[in-house]
């Protein structure tokens, strides 16, 4: 039986981070689930059939990253047949042997309704906006309303919105370092039984 960690919150939250660490400390597999629907809205051309052909290597662009794709992916992902259409390899994705960890914005509510430990990372517009200016070296204003559309876009939708699952733990890293936020999340696994 894998056990498996999903993680949901908005841009910039912290939520990588702690996904990133929470797998590396446990020997998981981890699955960034917001690269899948980046690749879908850079490929570019029908987002459906995109989403039904995606391959691991369209998930190695190096374009992904950029502010532009993440709104692109906002966009598609509020097609109902590009979310159904990924919706298979992520649940294989979270019976990884022994643990996967998922993050995105449905894990907890849509995609693994049944994972063992839930966790809902958040932090205040102003400070997800400025840790992501720092490491896109980019205007801290510009992606605050950029942020707030695309957060606004992604808990609107109609098909699997953005949303903190009822058993889902809240962790708001506005006033937590990166190495709190992470001690945090590991207890609360181990607590879990990860
Ligand atoms: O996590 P991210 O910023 O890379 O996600 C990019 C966009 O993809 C996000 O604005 C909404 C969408 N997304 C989604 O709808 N469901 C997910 N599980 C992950 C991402």
């Amino acid at each position: 039986m894998s056990f498996t960690i999903a993680i949901d919150g908005p841009a910039a939250s912290g939520k990588g981070t702690i996904a990133r660490a929470l797998a590396a400390r446990f020997g998981f597999a981890h699955l960034d689930t917001g690269l899948l629907y980046r690749a879908v809205g850079a490929l570019g051309g029908d987002p459906i059939l995109a989403a039904r052909e995606l391959t691991p290597d369209d998930l190695r662009r190096d374009d992904l990253r950029s502010a532009a794709a993440g709104q692109a992916a906002s966009r598609v992902a509020a097609i109902p047949e590009v979310r159904s259409a990924l919706v298979d390899f992520q649940r294989r994705f979270a019976r990884t042997e022994p643990g996967a960890v998922l993050d995105g914005r449905d894990i907890g509510t849509v995609i693994c309704p049944e994972a063992e430990v839930k966790l809902y990372v958040t932090a205040s517009d102003e400070i997800r906006a400025r840790r992501r200016a720092l490491e896109l070296g980019a205007d801290e204003g510009v992606i605050l309303t950029e942020l707030r559309e695309r957060d606004a876009r992604d808990a609107a939708r109609d098909v699997a919105p953005m949303r903190q699952a009822d058993d889902a733990v809240l962790i708001d890293t506005s006033t937590l370092t990166i190495d709190e936020a992470v001690e945090l999340a590991i207890n609360l696994a181990r607590r879990a039984g990860a």
